[in-house]
């Protein structure tokens, strides 16, 4: 199991340059499956996730090429022909987002077949909206034992009213996905409308999708039969983004953001100013200044743009050095309090009931032997405990942090940050 060992108690100062969005990039790479030409995605970061959805890729037969432009990754793919409509089940596992290729395969060959393995660390995480919308248009879906099967009639999707009871991020990317390639139009009603859906749809468009409404309380999206290459940049990480202004936050020190859309990042400023961070934001920087010891304030995680579950924990670690009680409530998963009993041996004192958490900030934390759990910003969240506490904390599971944080610890030590990564 991978290591992080972070000694704590330095400031850190400077500033880093924040990747293109691993929530953005995901979709972005099963969109390329619904058209025959090439697809050109700039901007890639270089994370545990994209290497699997590029192994998935391969499996389902498209040519990836991976390159550089003036020092960012470039993504090359083609899938000329699909060599099979099943996601690769071992490769599932590692990363339940490749549902996400479901309706891209479902859309393009008239059928899809995946294993879905059910709830992860954050909670039961069903697919049930997805399946609906896929049935709306038309499919016949089967559910069996973990497996999941969808078939086209007359082997195309048809356009068609759909109405989500809830704001999925993953539901309206796949539905979107699907609906470019069937026949009509289709309508997504109350869909989700975080920027990386916007990312998603913008490509969509480049490869000759016609998609309006992104961002409102209706998609429409009026499919075509062939679809055909384009090339896109990737939305720089509002997570990525937060996290690092924690850290900058967290230790007391001051840090300059680049490469980032303000516009995305609303609450999360709002809520850095109420407990007293300075943030001067650019047009497409953040400059952020933390005090000597955060305040306290209470947040509640709301889709987009209310405060972003992602960064949730993060936010949690803050208010456990906070001048005061903070009340945490996450209305989004099930689940996402796992890292609370984790910070707790580093001397936080958090209670969790059900979707709160209630953190009474103390003087000081000290540094423990504590473990990521399968969710990455948890990971992230412990890293971000061991920047402020008292002595050396190591952070077991790191690799589930590279998931979505790419090189982590060194882009902390050019911060000033002594985090040293162990086998
Ligand atoms: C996306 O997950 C992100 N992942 C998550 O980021 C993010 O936390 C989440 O959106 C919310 O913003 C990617 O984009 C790859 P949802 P997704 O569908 O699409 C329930 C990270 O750390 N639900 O909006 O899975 C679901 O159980 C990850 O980068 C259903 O009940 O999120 C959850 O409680 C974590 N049925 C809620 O909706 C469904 O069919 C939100 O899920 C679909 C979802």
């Amino acid at each position: 199991m991978a290591r992080l060992m972070v000694r704590g108690g330095e400031p850190l100062r400077g500033s880093i340059r924040i990747n293109g969005a691993k929530n953005a990039v995901l979709p972005m790479m099963a969109a390329a499956v619904l058209t025959r030409s090439e697809c050109v995605i700039r901007d890639v970061p270089d994370i545990r996730d994209v290497r699997v959805m590029i192994e998935i890729l391969k499996d389902l037969g498209v040519s990836v090429q991976l390159g550089e432009i003036d020092g960012r990754r470039r993504l090359s793919l083609k899938a000329e022909s699909i060599r099979t409509d099943v996601v690769n089940a071992e490769l599932m596992k590692k990363m339940r987002s490749s549902v996400l290729l479901f309706g891209p395969l479902l859309a393009r060959l008239g059928s899809a077949r995946m294993t879905y393995p059910g709830g992860c660390a954050i909670g039961p995480r069903p697919v049930d909206m997805h399946l609906d919308g896929f049935a709306a248009m038309g499919a016949t879906v089967n559910e069996r034992g973990g497996q999941v099967t969808a078939a086209a009639g007359r082997g195309r999707l048809s356009g068609a009213e759909i109405h989500l009871e809830y704001p999925s991020v993953g539901a309206t990317e796949n539905i979107m996905m699907a609906a470019a390639r069937a026949d009509g139009v289709t309508r997504i009603w109350n869909p989700a409308r975080e920027p990386e859906v916007a990312n998603l749809a913008a490509f969509l468009q480049a490869l000759g999708a016609e998609i309006e409404g992104i961002g409102s309380d209706v998609i429409t999206v009026r499919g075509s039969g062939q679809l055909g290459g384009a090339e896109c940049g990737v939305i720089p990480d509002r997570i990525e983004a937060g996290t690092y202004a924690i850290a900058g936050v967290i230790t007391g020190g001051e840090l300059t953001l680049e490469n980032v859309r303000p516009e995305h990042l609303r609450a999360f400023v709002a809520k850095m100013k109420e407990v007293g961070a300075g943030i001067c934001v650019g047009r497409d920087r953040i400059h952020v200044r933390g005090p000597e010891r955060p305040g306290a304030a209470d947040v509640r995680t709301l889709p987009y743009p209310g405060y972003p579950t992602d960064l949730q924990n993060q936010y949690l670690a803050l208010s456990c050095v906070g001048e005061g009680t903070s009340v945490v409530t996450e209305s989004i998963f099930e689940n996402r309090f796992k890292v609370a009993a984790e910070l707790t041996k580093m001397g936080a004192s958090i209670h969790t009931e059900g979707r709160l958490a209630v953190v009474k900030g103390v003087d000081r934390l000290c540094g423990a032997s504590v473990e990521a759990d399968d969710d990455l910003r948890g990971g992230a969240s412990l890293v971000l405990a061991g920047l402020r506490a008292e002595g050396t904390t190591v952070v077991r599971g790191a690799e589930y942090i590279d998931r979505g944080y790419m090189n982590l610890a060194e882009r902390l030590r050019s911060l000033g940050a002594n985090v040293v990564a162990m086998g």
